[in-house]
């Protein structure tokens, strides 16, 4: 079957469903600007992974916010949602996607218009503070000096999911609740080798659920539990896909 066909499929799935939900991974961003963690580009290439260390971040947080501010928050909110996150938020609006669950920090999702998303890694766009737990919009924390701090004198550290660190419970819960209630999950730009967000799509899968994979190389879901794969990129996937409901 051609890229043309298998658009016209993943799309009549799309309209025959009943509860469809987006599980989105670093390579929805990528059009956006945003680098991957993993592959051509990928974030992992250059930068050392332990800057996400959450034990390396408890030992030395001065240090560790050097890196951290470097790559998540220079170029913070300068990035905007693309062709692929619009169609989620178009799907949700004509009230086929029920929810999207994303391991991306970017806000997105959101800015495109999507309404129930699922951080299941946290986000960016909050910083917590490690001594009190009080919470601060990353917008209005100063990086002029680091590590940033709370009220209470205590570090603030970004309220995303470092490695060594436990995913939200209540980000697990709800994202547990989709997963038994899907019967169509749409993964676009995952590797699906991160655990444990790449179980889901598995336990969707077990009990029934159709799987539509965008992603312009085969990941751990590709030859495993994916129904229909689109090799392509996300924009130029989701726009077709649109165009053919
Ligand atoms: N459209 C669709 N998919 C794309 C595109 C694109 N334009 N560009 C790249 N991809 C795919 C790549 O082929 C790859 O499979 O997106 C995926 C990006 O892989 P990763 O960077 O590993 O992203 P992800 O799978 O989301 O990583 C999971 O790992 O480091 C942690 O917490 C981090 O949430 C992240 C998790």
């Amino acid at each position: 079957m051609d890229n043309k066909e298998l658009i016209k499929k993943a799309a009549d799935l799309i309209s025959q469903s009943k509860y469809a939900i987006g599980f989105t991974g670093a390579g929805i961003s990528v059009e956006s600007g945003i680098p991957p963690f993993r592959g051509e580009d990928g974030l992992w290439n250059t930068t050392d992974p332990s800057i996400l260390s959450l034990s390396r971040f408890y030992r030395d947080p001065a240090k560790a916010w050097i890196d951290i501010k470097k790559v998540f928050y220079d170029f913070f909110g300068q990035a905007k949602p693309n062709a692929a996150h619009k169609a989620l938020a178009q799907l949700e609006q004509k009230g086929i996607l029920k929810g999207v669950i994303t391991q991306n920090i970017d806000n997105l999702h959101q800015e495109a218009g999507n309404s129930k998303v699922i951080e299941y890694h946290g986000t960016c766009s909050n910083m917590v503070c490690i001594k009190c737990g009080k919470k601060y919009r990353s917008s209005d924390v100063k990086l002029n000096t680091l590590p940033p701090k709370c009220e209470c004198g205590g570090v603030l550290k970004p309220d995303f999911v470092f490695f060594e660190e436990g995913i939200p419970s209540e980000a697990q819960s709800e994202s547990q609740k989709m997963i038994d209630k899907a019967d169509l999950l749409i993964i676009i730009g995952t590797t699906g080798e991160v655990m444990p967000a790449a179980y889901l799509p598995h336990m969707a899968k077990r009990h029934g659920a159709k799987i539509i994979e965008i992603n312009p190389h085969f990941s751990a879901f590709t030859n495993s539990i994916t129904d229909i794969y689109l090799g392509m990129k996300a924009g130029e996937a989701m726009t077709a896909i649109m165009n053919n409901l």
